[in-house]
């Protein structure tokens, strides 16, 4: 199985990129997590740009898509909404509208942040637009607040959050398999 890993923020030293790590130790013999690390190359998202043949950047967003059998979106909230990266790559990924590489997807959501709610507002908004192009979100849910305190080099630092980190990696593995299943 294959799950596309997308980070909502573009820092190197990302709480939120290295959540998308640890999810990807744990799927370590069940799935491979790919990173997406483009996000910042895609244009800011305008009509006249969706052109044949597309924008390579675009080209390589949506294939990474419709090659993932899974989608697992990390991000911060910034002013408590989505970030402007990763909803400019929701936007392209909803593109064309009568074929839009994230539409029946499964999607999992997941965010830090400093703050004592844990990027609760962006991945709210996440969630709606996501849920809007046609992916199917699952219910499991993860918020890490105080990240500068509960993650470092060693991973989560707080036992409850490393156990929801793990639910919500087995319910988008147990998902996508199960689609994988019905697939064949
Ligand atoms: C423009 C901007 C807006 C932000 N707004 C929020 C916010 O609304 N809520 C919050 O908890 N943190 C907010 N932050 C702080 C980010 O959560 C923090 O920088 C976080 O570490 C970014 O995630 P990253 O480590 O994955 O890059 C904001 C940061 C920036 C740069």
């Amino acid at each position: 199985m294959r799950i596309l890993g997308l980070p909502g923020s573009l820092r190197d030293a990302s709480f939120n990129r290295q959540l998308l790590e640890l999810a990807a130790e744990q799927m370590e013999g069940e799935a491979e997590l790919v990173i997406f690390d483009e996000i910042e190359d895609l244009p800011l998202f305008n009509a006249e740009l969706e052109t044949d043949p597309p924008d390579p950047a675009v080209a390589r967003w949506t294939r990474a898509l419709r090659e993932a059998d899974g989608v697992l979106i990390a991000s911060p909230e910034y002013n408590g909404s989505i970030t402007a990266p990763l909803k400019n790559a929701l936007d392209w990924a909803s593109r064309p509208n009568d074929d839009a590489p994230l539409d029946g997807h499964l999607v999992a959501v997941m965010g830090a942040s400093p703050s004592s709610r844990g990027a609760a507002g962006g991945q709210q908004v996440t969630r709606e637009v996501a849920e809007r192009i046609g992916a199917v979100v699952l219910d499991a849910q993860l918020h890490v607040a105080r990240a500068p305190v509960v993650l470092d080099e060693d991973g989560l630092a707080d036992e409850e959050l490393r156990k929801q980190l793990a639910a919500l990696v087995r319910a988008l593995l147990d998902a996508t398999a199960a689609r994988c299943r019905d697939r064949t």
